[in-house]
C-alpha cells in the first residue's frame, strides 16, 4: 500500500501585521472591538502591489522543501490552490514551478476551489501519489485576497488577508493521508462570489468579493462537521481519536461552532485566524505549518484539515502525520 505522507510544511505572510486599529487609521469605518467579537481576528498581512501569489507560494514552499529535507528537483507534481493568480495563464503553479527552477518536465497545474482549494489540493496530490505515478508533490495555498477586496465594503474588507502555505507530500509505506472528501454545489453561487470577469480588454461586472455573511456562517458550520465526520468515518477513525482538527481559517466563531457541533474542544482545535485573518487557500497549510514547527503536531497524530469556500465547495482530509 502506497500512502501520500506529509515531509515537510511551510508557510509565508508578506510584511508586517495590519492590526484592526490600522485599518480604522486607514479610514475604514470599524472598530477593533467589532471586529474581534464578530470573527477573531486581530491582524491580517496585506502584500505590497507589486508582490504576487506565485512570489508568496515560493517563500512558503522553499520552506516546506526544507523542512522535507528535499531538493526543488526532487519535487514532480505542483499544484497550487489559488483564487487570486498572477496572471489569466500562465497557471502560478508553472510559474512556481520556474522559479523553483524545476525542469524535470513534471506536471504543474492550478486548481481554483476558492477557500476549499488547499482541501482539492491535497485530495487530488494524494491520488497521483497512492496511483504509483508521483514521489513527492508539492502542494500550495497562496492569496492575495486584498486585490479582490472592496476596500469601502466595511462587511468583508476587514475579513481577509494575504498569505501562502504548502506541504510536501511524499510516497511512503508509513501511513499518511487515511481519507479524503471533496464535495461542491453549486447552488449557493450567489452567497459568496467575484462576479465580475475580463471582456474584450476591459473589467465587466463586479471585480469585488461579494458575500452575504449570514448565509455563509450557517452553511459553513453545518458542512465542515459533516465533512470531518465522513474522512473519519472513511478513515475508519473516531472523532476522539483526533489529535487535531484544523478548520479553514474564516472566522473564529465558525471554528468554534465546528468544533462544538463534533464534540471537540477547543484543545484540539488550530485556530491561527487572529493572527492573519482569512487568507483563503492559504489558511490550512498556514495553521498546519504554525501548529508543526510549534510542536503541537507530532509525528503519529492524527490530524483532520478541513476547508469551504465560494462556489460552494468544501473537503477535508483525515492524515497520520
Ligand atoms: N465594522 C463595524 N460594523 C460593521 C462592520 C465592520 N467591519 N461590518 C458590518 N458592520 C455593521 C453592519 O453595517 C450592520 O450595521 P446595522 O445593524 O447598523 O445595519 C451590523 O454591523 C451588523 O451587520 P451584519 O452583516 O448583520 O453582521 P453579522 O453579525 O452577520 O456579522 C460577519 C458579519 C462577521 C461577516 C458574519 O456574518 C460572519 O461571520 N459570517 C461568516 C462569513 C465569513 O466568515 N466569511 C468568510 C469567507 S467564507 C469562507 O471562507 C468560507
Amino acid at each position: 500500500m502506497i500512502y501520500a505522507r506529509v515531509a515537510g510544511t511551510g508557510s509565508y505572510l508578506p510584511g508586517n501585521p495590519v492590526t484592526n486599529d490600522d485599518l480604522v487609521a486607514r479610514g475604514i469605518e470599524t472598530s477593533d472591538e467589532w471586529i474581534v467579537e464578530r470573527t477573531g481576528i486581530r491582524s491580517r498581512y496585506l502584500a505590497a502591489p507589486d508582490v504576487t501569489s506565485s512570489q508568496l507560494a515560493y517563500e512558503a514552499s522553499l520552506r516546506a522543501i526544507e523542512a522535507a529535507g528535499c531538493k526543488p528537483g526532487d519535487i514532480d507534481l505542483i499544484i497550487v490552490a489559488t483564487s487570486t493568480p498572477d496572471f489569466i495563464f500562465p497557471s502560478t503553479a508553472t510559474l512556481l514551478q520556474a522559479r523553483l527552477g524545476i525542469v524535470n518536465g513534471s506536471p504543474a497545474f492550478d486548481l481554483q476551489a476558492v477557500c476549499a482549494g488547499f482541501a482539492y489540493a491535497i485530495s487530488t496530490a494524494e491520488k497521483f501519489i497512492r496511483s504509483g505515478g508521483t514521489r513527492r508533490a508539492l502542494v500550495v495555498g497562496a492569496e492575495v485576497f486584498s486585490r479582490i477586496l472592496d476596500w469601502n465594503d466595511r462587511g468583508t474588507c476587514v475579513l481577509f488577508g494575504d498569505g501562502a502555505g504548502a506541504v510536501v507530500l511524499e510516497a511512503s509505506e508509513a501511513p499518511g493521508i487515511l481519507a479524503s472528501a471533496i464535495h461542491a454545489d453549486g447552488s449557493h453561487n450567489p452567497i459568496l462570489c467575484v462576479p465580475g470577469q475580463i471582456n474584450r480588454g476591459e473589467v465587466t461586472g463586479d471585480p469585488f468579493l461579494r458575500m452575504d455573511g449570514q448565509a455563509v456562517f450557517k452553511f459553513a458550520v453545518k458542512v465542515l462537521a459533516d465533512v470531518a465526520r465522513e474522512v473519519a468515518d472513511l478513515g475508519g477513525v473516531s472523532l476522539d481519536e483526533v489529535d487535531w482538527l484544523i478548520p479553514h481559517q474564516a472566522n473564529i466563531r465558525i471554528i468554534q461552532a465546528t468544533g462544538k457541533r463534533l464534540g471537540l474542544s477547543m484543545d484540539k482545535v488550530i485556530a491561527t485566524v487572529s493572527r492573519h485573518g482569512n487568507t483563503s487557500a492559504a489558511s490550512i497549510p498556514l495553521a498546519l505549518d504554525e501548529a508543526v514547527r510549534d510542536g503541537r503536531i507530532q509525528r503519529g497524530q492524527k490530524v483532520i484539515l478541513e476547508g469551504i469556500g465560494g462556489g460552494f465547495a468544501w473537503g477535508a482530509t483525515l492524515l497520520q502525520f
